[in-house]
């Protein structure tokens, strides 16, 4: 059957009525892709699920379809969002498909390149604020709850619901659930909808149990892990530089449930992992997203992820959203002269 969309495919398991536009850019059905090379190496089975290929370039797209089409249906035409920049991409992309207002609040000078360019591209109104995300959002919350506005943060509850839809397409790809599931943790909204989907998918898909979650958040800017809000989180992995998650409690019940943790990585290990993913998988996701694979690394070598396991990554944005963090890691290309014989030296050397 042709895929029509995340609220055609999943409409049973969705807050969806006959009142609901039908929106879509054919977000989600992403592939699980098994990590052939790093899984031999680690002797454990390693699927990195590539958020990436939404049509944004980020997970964000599956909550914002269902936020953004709910927001219509009871009347709005003016969403509004903080962001790190995967948010504020997405909101103003469906908003330009619905053809509404979108207004998305920014720290300036913390967000990639690539996200901004998107937002401004799909039309919507940026502001970039001299303030971090958790401030941003704090006005972003005043501001709609004063007028007419829809917020579109993963706070709007219709954001869990679309992203929890990833759980579903993991388990129908493997049959199964993951014996554990690994993640970035910003604002937490995504381990809540993880956790979400795979308890009302898997009773009724005979899967064997549910996964273990292992959720990270970089080391200087882990308020979950310390238990302590930080004021000025800071961190390479920009789309999770956040001091004070709005769904911190929900992200401690899925670890307690789930018998997993939340722990921190140093930006050394997410940019070796960053390195890793794509020069051993040919898969380029961007800091924030390869904490899984840093994560995965630090469990495998505790013997907190058990060999001959299954483990699921989950890449929620695009490496080319960030080029500037790619370049600047990488040895700097030297221009020569264009000639065969001084190439040809250099790439048989
Ligand atoms: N990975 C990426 C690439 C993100 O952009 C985010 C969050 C996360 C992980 C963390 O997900 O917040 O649900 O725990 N980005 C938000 C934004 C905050 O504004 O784009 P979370």
């Amino acid at each position: 059957m042709t895929y029509k969309g995340l609220i055609q495919k999943y409409k049973e398991y969705l807050p969806i009525t006959n009142d609901t536009p039908s929106l879509t850019l054919l977000e989600g059905n992403t592939p699980l892709i098994k990590a052939i090379n790093l899984s031999s190496k680690y002797g454990v089975s390693i699927y990195f699920k590539y958020e990436g290929l939404n049509p944004t370039g980020s997970f964000k797209d599956r909550g914002m379809v269902v936020a953004v089409a709910k927001a219509i249906e009871e009347g709005s035409n003016h969403i509004i969002c903080a962001s790190t920049g995967n948010t504020s991409a997405s909101a103003a992309a469906y908003a330009a498909r619905a053809n509404i207002k979108c207004s998305v609040i920014i720290p300036s000078g913390k967000i990639a390149y690539g996200k901004l360019a998107q937002a401004l591209i799909y039309g919507a109104n940026v502001v970039a604020v001299d303030g971090n995300f958790d401030e941003a959002l704090e006005i972003v919350k005043s501001l709609s709850d004063k007028y007419p506005i829809t917020l579109v943060n993963s706070i709007n509850p219709y954001r869990l619901q679309g992203q929890k839809t990833s759980s579903f397409e993991i388990i129908d790809a493997l049959g199964d659930s993951p014996d554990y599931l690994c993640l970035p943790v910003g604002n937490a909204g995504n381990i809540t909808a993880y956790w979400m989907g795979f308890n009302e998918y898997y009773v009724k898909n005979k899967c064997t149990s549910l996964p273990v979650v292992y959720g990270f958040q970089a080391k200087g800017s882990c308020p979950i892990v310390e238990n302590k809000i930080f004021t000025h989180p800071e961190t390479i992995a920009s789309a999770i530089r956040i001091g004070n998650p709005v769904n911190w409690d929900n992200a401690n019940k899925v670890v307690n449930q789930s018998g997993g943790s939340i722990e921190a990585i140093t930006d050394e290990k997410i940019i070796e992992a960053y390195k890793l993913l794509a020069s051993s998988e040919g898969i380029f996701a961007e800091p924030a997203s390869c904490i899984s694979l840093a994560g995965i690394i630090q469990k495998i070598e505790l013997g907190e992820i058990k060999k001959q396991s299954t483990v699921v990554g989950i890449l929620t944005g695009n490496g080319l959203k960030d080029p500037d963090i790619a370049i600047k890691n990488i040895k700097k290309v030297k221009s020569i002269m264009c000639d065969e014989k001084k190439i040809k030296e250099i790439i048989f050397k």
